[in-house]
């Protein structure tokens, strides 16, 4: 069978810089090249110090001292990458749709389309093209339709190859993958490319769970298996809901369905609404899908995982007002966490997000602590929004590097993200230097209702009354 020597990836983000660190350490014998447009990006992964690469992962700084400089390169010479890559896997951005048709619900495949054209011009001998961003059903078609009729007539195999790491234990979800999948033609050169890429992962992972399918079917799969996880997030959260009303515990109602072996424990922890790059967007995508084929049902079906998601984030800010006696004009709340989840800096898609611009709304001032998002990121993810001038989120929101700083004389602190060192936070000095009443809103569920009671805070935590 073939084997390859180089790999190219086009896009060091979330995606490509983590995936391409495990197979070059995976794969001593293969050169593995990362190319990005923004030289930013690729000036902060070839940084001396590997505490300040552009992406914070738990693990991924030892590989990318393991392997940077001996068969892992990062570059901005995108053209040379592809020239000399038999493998090149796209793994760009693809947001979803701010502008004409699909917006709000479709993917921007602009960079994808860039992308593909770049290759097509710059390739001089047969390549494979792995999508790796996640992408709408068809979108390999699209991919190909371009390399075909404008290339250099050289021959293209195009495979879907999902990404199914979650972010904060990517470098894990890598290394130990349940399963990989590989989506290709039905031809012999199809079948020739799903093997040479099913080779690569097969140098840590049993063969047995890479799986071939055909390339449809792995593009929607990823797109099912994110609906999937979000549903049950979302499900468990509109219950959170009803055990606010009663005296039924979110937490044991997770764990007594979670028991029941065919439901399973996981993916069952209520909180204040999912985030990330690819909940939202991969539904919106099955939506859009739907919605094209006139499946107005199915569309609605999964749609309505999203609304329970805004519903949660809302209820949580709603709860945040009607608590400190409906009105937070003027009053300081700190947020602890803005990343979408614990162990990432990023914050696409955060629920902190969106509870701080309901509250800006009510013109409260509030300050971030986030022990790895820069101030930076947090305007950017607000002004994003629109809702309001640039200058007013600088002015009602404030930055802080220390936790102790952002509660001090605040009225309350909400959690948006579960960082374990929120944990072990000496909560008694952060209540003592709290304005009384001294509120605390729980949204991740990582702090002891009973003891923070003692202590003397006035304690909402979701899901529970
Ligand atoms: C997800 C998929 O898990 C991954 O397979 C895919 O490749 C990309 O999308 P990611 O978005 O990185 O990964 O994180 P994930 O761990 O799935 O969490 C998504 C959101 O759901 C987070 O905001 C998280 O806090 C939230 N969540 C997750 C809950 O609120 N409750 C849970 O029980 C689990
Ligand atoms: P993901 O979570 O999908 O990895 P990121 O935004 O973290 O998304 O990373 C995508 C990267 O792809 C960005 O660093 C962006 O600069 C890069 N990129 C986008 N378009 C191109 C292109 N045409 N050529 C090279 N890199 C690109």
């Amino acid at each position: 069978m073939r084997k390859v020597n180089q790999i190219c990836c086009i896009g060091a983000g979330y995606v490509g810089g983590p995936t391409m660190a495990v197979i070059a350490k995976q794969c001593p014998e293969i050169k593995v090249n990362v190319v990005d447009i923004n030289q930013k990006r690729i000036d902060q992964w070839n940084g001396e110090n590997l505490d300040e690469l552009p992406i914070y992962e738990p693990g991924l700084k030892e590989i990318i001292g393991e392997t940077r400089g001996r068969n892992l390169f990062f570059s901005s010479d995108v053209d040379t990458a592809i020239d000399n890559a038999e493998l090149i896997f796209i793994s760009v951005n693809t947001p979803t749709k701010t502008y004409g048709k699909g917006k709000g619900q479709a993917s921007d495949l602009k960079y994808i389309e860039l992308c593909a054209r770049n290759i097509a011009k710059v390739a001089k001998s047969d390549k494979i093209v792995v999508e790796k961003s996640t992408l709408p059903v068809r979108t390999a078609e699209a991919i190909k339709s371009i390399l075909d009729n404008t290339g250099n007539d050289v021959n293209f195999e195009i495979l879907s190859n999902p990404e199914f790491l979650a972010e904060g234990t990517a470098v894990e979800d890598l290394l130990s993958a349940d399963r990989v999948l590989i989506g290709g033609a039905e031809t012999e050169s199809g079948r020739e490319a799903r093997n040479i890429l099913s080779w690569v992962y097969e140098h840590w992972l049993p063969k047995e769970r890479i799986l071939q399918t055909n390339v449809w079917s792995s593009e929607l799969s990823k797109l099912v298996a994110n609906a999937f996880l979000a549903q049950r997030v979302s499900s468990i959260n509109s219950i959170s809901a009803l055990c606010e009303k009663t005296d039924a515990n979110i937490a044991e109602v997770s764990r007594a369905i979670g028991f029941d072996s065919r439901i399973g424990p996981k993916f069952l922890s209520s909180s204040v609404g999912f985030g990330g790059s690819c909940f939202q967007k991969d539904i919106l995508n099955l939506v859009y899908i739907a919605k094209s084929f006139g499946l107005n049902e199915v569309a609605d079906y999964w749609e309505q995982v999203i609304i329970m998601n805004d519903y949660q984030k809302k209820r949580f800010a709603d709860n945040i007002v009607s608590t400190l006696y409906n009105t937070v004009s003027g009053k300081k709340i700190a947020f602890y966490g803005w990343a979408f989840k614990k162990d990432t800096n990023d914050t696409r898609e955060s629920a902190a997000i969106y509870v701080a611009d309901l509250l800006l709304d009510e013109q409260a001032e509030i300050t971030v602590y986030d022990p790895k998002v820069n101030a930076e990121t947090i305007y950017k993810d607000l002004d994003y929004l629109n809702s309001r001038d640039p200058e007013e989120n600088r002015k009602l929101l404030t930055v802080v590097s220390d936790p102790m700083e952002a509660a001090k004389d605040a009225h309350a602190v909400a959690i948006l993200t579960e960082w374990d060192e929120f944990k072990t936070l000496d909560w008694n000095s952060i209540y003592n230097d709290m304005l009384k009443p001294a509120f605390l809103f729980d949204g991740r569920r990582i702090l002891d209702k009973e003891h923070m009671e003692e202590i003397g805070f006035k304690f909402y935590k979701i899901g529970q009354s």
